[in-house]
């Protein structure tokens, strides 16, 4: 054989042996390391299903002797997603984009110990949102991802304080058999996502959050997220000094998709109740919450759990006043608002059927004089979705957002969006989706929130 083939050959070979070894350990972190299928712990990734849930509540750790196996390599994962192509409607302007799908994560996750793992996410947007010099742009940004956090089981400190321990499936638990039983309590602490624990968690979305749309260092249009967990008021800012303001569709307070914090929680009865507290920053100020959860265990295929909210803001935005010599601009007033927030969660599992919604609450106090009577002091949100696994490679959804928003009555208005989506899953860890989301109230041109009829995008989601 000449010199040349040689090298072809070789280089074929080459390329088989990694393409292979890619197909067999093409799964994330969690499956490499239990040696699982997906599907273990997701209804379809990136949803938990129960198991999940119970896995991470647990610390990454599986309720049984086995250890996760493997070398470093096997806690790495990836994930690229988002849109290929996109159509918008609006009455004065239609827009079609075709785009690659723009963010990448990248994960490490492990149990270190049996008391002790780490989750930490990197991600790159060549798309993100950012807040400079008083205008919005677009930007590529890398860097650390929502979430970064170690979580430890202080059940033994617990039973070192003189508690009773026992212990079950290689874990420390508190209490004794056949009496009161309390697994935890578990902290976790660094860039945390509380709500991961509640009955409708904000990370993880089949139906993934749009984009904010800018124009002229204006938001033009704001994204389609699950509108419950968002901020709400038209008219806040987050700090005085760079005066961003806080956009009424942010995720904020305990339903964060990540913020500095330190977040505790403890299963009780067998996991029957689970108890969380905890403190998050936020802006200027920082969050107090607690959440109590009921799981009612499976019975005929049949799972239910509920949770109930409620977080204290201190100072955690800034009020708005209105600019001496133009009304119709805005300055971060000198006040920071305490902000309310309570609601409730709940999910229903039936065969392929996983329902779940939130109603959240919000409420101002600190409202500065020269605008509270212009000022809408409490706003709520409701989201309500359910998915349905038709086929083992397909998954449709459908989400209801409803927005009841607060702040400048002048500038506020409410939000409805109906949205519906066909996940595709020709493998386990590769999703193709279609979905439309519907903008079911009027269209109104000046409002961010309403500036648009009909969005209908294709994208992916694929993990390695
Ligand atoms: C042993 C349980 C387990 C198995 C098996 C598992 N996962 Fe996960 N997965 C989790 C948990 C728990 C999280 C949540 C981590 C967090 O956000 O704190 C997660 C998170 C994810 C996410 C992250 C989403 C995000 O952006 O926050 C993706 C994507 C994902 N898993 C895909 C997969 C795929 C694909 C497979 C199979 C190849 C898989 N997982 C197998 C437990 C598991």
């Amino acid at each position: 054989m000449s010199r040349r083939s040689l090298t072809v050959v070789a280089l074929i070979a080459a390329l088989i042996s990694v393409v292979d070894v890619g197909a067999a350990e093409a799964i994330p972190a969690f499956a490499r390391q239990y040696d699982m299928q997906c599907n273990a712990c997701h209804t379809r990734p990136p949803r938990l299903n129960s198991f999940g849930e119970q896995f991470h509540l647990m610390g990454f750790q599986l309720p049984s002797a086995a250890r996760p196996r493997g070398i470093v390599i096997d806690s790495l994962a990836l994930r690229i997603f988002g849109g290929l192509f996109e159509y918008s409607k609006s009455p004065r302007e239609t827009e079609t984009k075709l785009a690659p799908p723009d963010e990448f994560e990248f994960f490490i996750a492990r149990a270190l110990a049996p008391d002790l793992s780490l989750y930490v996410e990197l991600e790159g947007a060549p798309n993100e949102l950012e807040f400079e010099d008083g205008r919005f742009v677009k930007k590529g940004r890398i860097g650390l991802g929502k979430e970064a956090f170690f979580m430890v089981n202080l059940g033994r400190l617990v039973g070192l304080a003189g508690a009773p321990t026992m212990e079950m499936g290689g874990m420390t638990m508190v209490g004794r058999h056949g009496g009161f039983n309390m697994h935890g309590p578990m902290l976790m602490a660094g860039k945390v996502d509380p709500s991961t624990n509640f009955s409708y968690a904000t990370n993880r979305q089949l139906i993934l959050d749009t984009d904010a749309d800018v124009k002229h260092g204006e938001i033009e249009r704001l994204p389609v997220v699950p509108y419950a967990f968002t901020s709400k008021f038209f008219g806040l800012f987050k700090n005085r000094d760079e005066a961003e303001p806080q956009l009424v569709t942010d995720q904020v307070m305990y339903n964060t998709q990540g913020s500095p914090g330190a977040d505790f929680h403890a299963m009780f009865q067998n996991n029957l109740y689970l108890g969380q507290v905890g403190f998050l920053r936020e802006n200027e100020g920082f969050n107090a919450y607690g959440v109590f959860r009921v799981n009612l265990g499976e019975r005929e295929g049949f799972t239910f759990n509920a949770s109930a909210l409620a977080n204290w803001g201190f100072g955690v935005v800034r009020a708005p006043t209105r600019d001496p010599d133009d009304p119709d601009v805005l300055h971060p007033s000198n006040r920071r608002l305490d902000r309310l927030r309570y609601g409730v969660a709940a999910n229903a599992r039936w065969k392929a059927l996983d329902v779940y919604g939130a109603v959240i609450w919000d409420r101002l106090f600190g409202v500065p004089g020269d605008i509270r009577s212009e000022f809408d002091r409490t706003a709520a949100g409701l989201t309500l979705q359910a998915d349905y696994l038709a086929h083992e490679t397909l998954l449709l959804s459908t989400r209801f957002d409803q927005l009841w928003a607060g702040g400048l009555r002048d500038r506020k208005r409410d939000g409805t969006v109906l949205t519906a989506q066909l996940r595709y899953y020709p493998w386990p860890n590769i999703a193709f989706f279609v979905r439309d989301s519907v903008n079911v109230r009027s269209f109104v041109e000046e409002n961010p929130l309403r500036s648009w009829r009909n969005q209908l995008f294709i994208g992916i989601d694929w993990d390695f």
